[in-house]
């Protein structure tokens, strides 16, 4: 395992990190969550270390200025708005670090717009991201989910992109291609 991905399963993050005290709050509870899930799914003690490391990266970049990250993602998401260009940024980021770990690269880049591929460990992020306690939003509803993970990550994860996506729709935003094949595929594998 790469030192830097080591070093962050325990919640010590890089030095090029860009996160508030807030915003490093939220990602200590988004780890807290993927760690509980992979340990309660079995996991090794390896593969719950990555999946902590991918709650504590998710949002390293998350305070920096949309601009100076937009040149540095790969080109296909450069039009992203720029709030979302941290997950991206973020997995780039972390290769040139010299982190190979593909899996946890992809669930970095794509947690906040889902994608078809996203294997266990990114659909876990992507509704870890969503569910964690800190956030005041349908709590009842959220802690419920919670309450149904890891057991049922599919079920979980389809509502939480159901929410996501309807969000987005009833607020008048387009919808990336990602984010659609993302439904799709989670719809295709439920029926
Ligand atoms: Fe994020
Ligand atoms: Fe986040």
């Amino acid at each position: 395992m790469h030192p830097l991905v080591q070093e962050a399963a325990t919640g010590r993050l890089p030095d090029w990190a860009v996160a508030g005290k807030r915003r490093r709050a939220h990602m200590h509870r988004v780890a807290e969550l993927m760690g509980g899930w992979a340990r309660a799914s079995g996991r090794t003690d390896e593969e719950v270390d990555r999946w902590q490391a991918a709650g504590h990266l998710h949002d390293v970049l998350r305070g920096e200025r949309p601009e100076a990250l937009r040149p540095g993602v790969p080109s296909h998401l450069r039009d992203l708005p720029g709030s979302l260009l941290h997950g991206p940024a973020a997995a780039r980021r972390l290769e040139a670090e010299g982190v190979e770990d593909e899996e946890l690269l992809q669930a970095v880049a794509y947690h906040t717009l889902g994608h078809p591929d996203l294997g266990r460990m990114g659909r876990s992020l992507y509704a870890a991201d969503f569910l964690e306690p800190g956030r005041d939003l349908r709590n009842a509803w959220r802690a419920g989910l919670r309450d149904r993970m890891p057991e049922d990550t599919e079920g979980v994860v389809r509502e939480v992109a159901a929410a996501r996506l309807t969000h987005r729709l009833e607020s008048g935003g387009a919808l990336r291609t990602e984010s659609v094949d993302f439904w799709n595929e989670l719809v295709e594998e439920s029926t």
